[in-house]
C-alpha cells in the first residue's frame, strides 16, 4: 500500500482521498484554506458531496511540508488557477524523483502551458528536474466516485512505467485505469471539453433539446481533434476516455459545473453571475482564453470557440451563439472529397480527411 499526499480538498480531492483510503492507502490531505482543514477533519463530511463520510484514516494538515514529506505519490487536485502557486510552494519540500500526479484540468492563459507543464516549470525552477509527472483525466464526476460508482480514467505520462505505477495505485473495483503516453493530447482534451460543455449548457438553458446537444458534442469533438492534430497529439486520445468520454459526461451531466454555468447563461445570467451561482470552479471559463489563443496560433478553424469568444466579449447574446453556428456557410463532414475519392483512400487517410474543417 502507498503513502499518498493530496494537495487540494475540493470535491475531486476529497472524493479521491476517500476512494484511495478505502483501497487501503495511507492518505494525508492538505488544503490552502485553514478553515477548510478544520471543518473537514471535525465534521468528516464535505459540503459539496452530501452523504459522503470521510474515513477516519484520512489525516488532514495545514502544512505543505507535512503533506509533501515521505510520500510515494503526491496528488495535485487544486483548481487550475492555483496549480502554479501550489507547485511553486510545494517544490521547497519535495525530493527529486518524486512521483507526482495532477488531476486538475486546464491550460494557463498567458503561457498556454498545460497543468503538468506548469508543474514541470515550477519544479525545474526549484532545481527538481527528475520529478516523475503523471496526468489523471477522464469522465470522472466526484459525486459518483464518492458513491463508489463504476468509473474509468486515464493515467498519462511520457514514461509508461510511471503511468503504470499510478494505474496500480488507483485501480480498484470501482475505478478502472487505462494508460496513455500522449500527455499533451490528454491534457488538451481535459481543458477543451469544458469549453464545449459550456455551450451544451447554454443550449439547454435556451430551451433547445437533445438534437442540439448531440450536434454540439460531435462538432466540438471535431474542433478538439483538429487542434490536437495541429499540435501533434494522437487521435486515439481524442476517441478515448480523456477525449470523447470526458466530453460526453461533461456536456450531458447535471453534475458538470460547466454545463450548469452554461445553462444559467442560457437562462439570461451573465457569465460572472452564472459562475458565482455555481459556487465552485468552472474550468471552461478559465480555459476559453487559452482555446482562443491556440486556435489563432495553430490557424485551426474552431467555430464553436469563436462563437463563445464573441459571447464572452459581449458582442453577441447567448441565443446569437446558436443562431450564428446554425447560419454558417454550408459545409460537409468530408471536405473536398467525392465519395469515389474517399473510397480509394485507406481508412486512416479517410479519417484524416473527415476531420478537416
Ligand atoms: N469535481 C470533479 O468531479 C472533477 C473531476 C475531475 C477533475 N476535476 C478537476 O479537479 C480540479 C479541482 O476541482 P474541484 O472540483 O475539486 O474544485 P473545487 O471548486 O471543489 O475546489 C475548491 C478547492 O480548491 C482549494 N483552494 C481554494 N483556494 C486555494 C488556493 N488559494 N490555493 C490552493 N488551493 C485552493 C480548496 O481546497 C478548495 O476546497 C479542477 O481542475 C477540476 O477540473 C474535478
Amino acid at each position: 500500500m502507498s503513502k499518498i499526499g493530496i494537495l487540494g480538498a475540493g470535491t475531486w480531492g476529497m472524493a479521491l482521498a476517500r476512494m484511495l483510503s478505502n483501497s487501503g492507502h495511507e492518505v494525508t490531505v492538505w488544503s490552502a484554506l485553514p478553515e477548510e482543514v478544520d471543518a473537514l477533519s471535525s465534521t468528516r463530511a464535505h459540503p459539496n458531496l452530501p452523504g459522503m463520510v470521510i474515513p477516519e484514516g484520512i489525516l488532514f494538515t495545514k502544512s505543505l511540508e507535512t503533506v509533501c514529506t515521505g510520500r510515494d505519490l503526491l496528488l495535485f487536485v487544486v483548481p487550475s488557477v492555483f496549480v502554479r502557486r501550489t507547485a511553486h510552494d510545494a517544490a521547497a519540500f519535495m525530493k527529486d524523483g518524486q512521483l507526482v500526479a495532477d488531476a486538475a484540468k486546464g491550460i494557463e492563459g498567458d503561457t498556454l502551458f498545460t497543468m503538468s507543464e506548469i508543474m514541470a516549470d515550477e519544479f525545474g525552477k526549484a532545481g527538481l528536474h527528475g520529478i516523475r509527472l503523471v496526468v489523471l483525466s477522464g469522465p470522472t464526476h466526484a459525486e459518483e466516485v464518492a458513491k463508489d460508482m463504476p468509473t474509468t480514467i486515464v493515467s498519462a505520462s511520457a514514461s509508461l512505467k510511471d503511468a503504470e505505477e499510478v494505474q496500480d495505485i488507483f485501480m480498484n473495483t470501482c475505478m478502472r485505469v487505462y494508460t496513455n503516453t500522449d500527455v499533451k493530447g490528454v491534457e488538451l482534451c481535459g481543458a477543451l471539453k469544458n469549453v464545449f460543455a459550456l455551450l451544451s449548457g447554454i443550449s439547454a438553458g435556451l430551451g433547445y433539446g437533445d438534437n442540439a446537444r448531440a450536434g454540439l458534442i460531435t462538432r466540438g469533438l471535431a474542433e478538439m481533434i483538429r487542434l490536437g492534430q495541429a499540435m501533434g497529439c494522437r487521435m486515439e486520445t481524442f476517441f478515448g476516455l480523456a477525449g470523447v468520454g470526458d466530453l460526453i459526461v461533461t456536456a450531458t451531466s447535471t453534475h458538470s459545473r460547466n454545463n450548469q454555468a452554461g445553462y444559467l447563461m442560457g437562462r439570461g445570467y451573465t457569465p460572472e453571475e452564472a459562475v458565482k451561482k455555481v459556487g465552485m470552479v468552472v474550468e471552461g471559463v478559465n480555459a476559453l482564453p487559452a482555446a482562443i489563443r491556440l486556435r489563432d496560433l495553430y490557424g485551426v478553424e474552431m467555430p464553436i470557440v469563436t462563437a463563445l469568444q464573441a459571447y464572452f466579449e459581449g458582442r453577441i447574446t447567448a441565443s446569437d451563439i446558436v443562431t450564428s453556428l446554425m447560419g454558417r456557410d454550408r459545409t460537409t463532414e468530408m471536405i473536398g472529397q467525392s465519395a469515389a475519392d474517399l473510397m480509394s483512400r485507406t481508412l486512416p487517410e479517410r479519417m484524416e480527411d473527415t476531420l478537416q474543417p
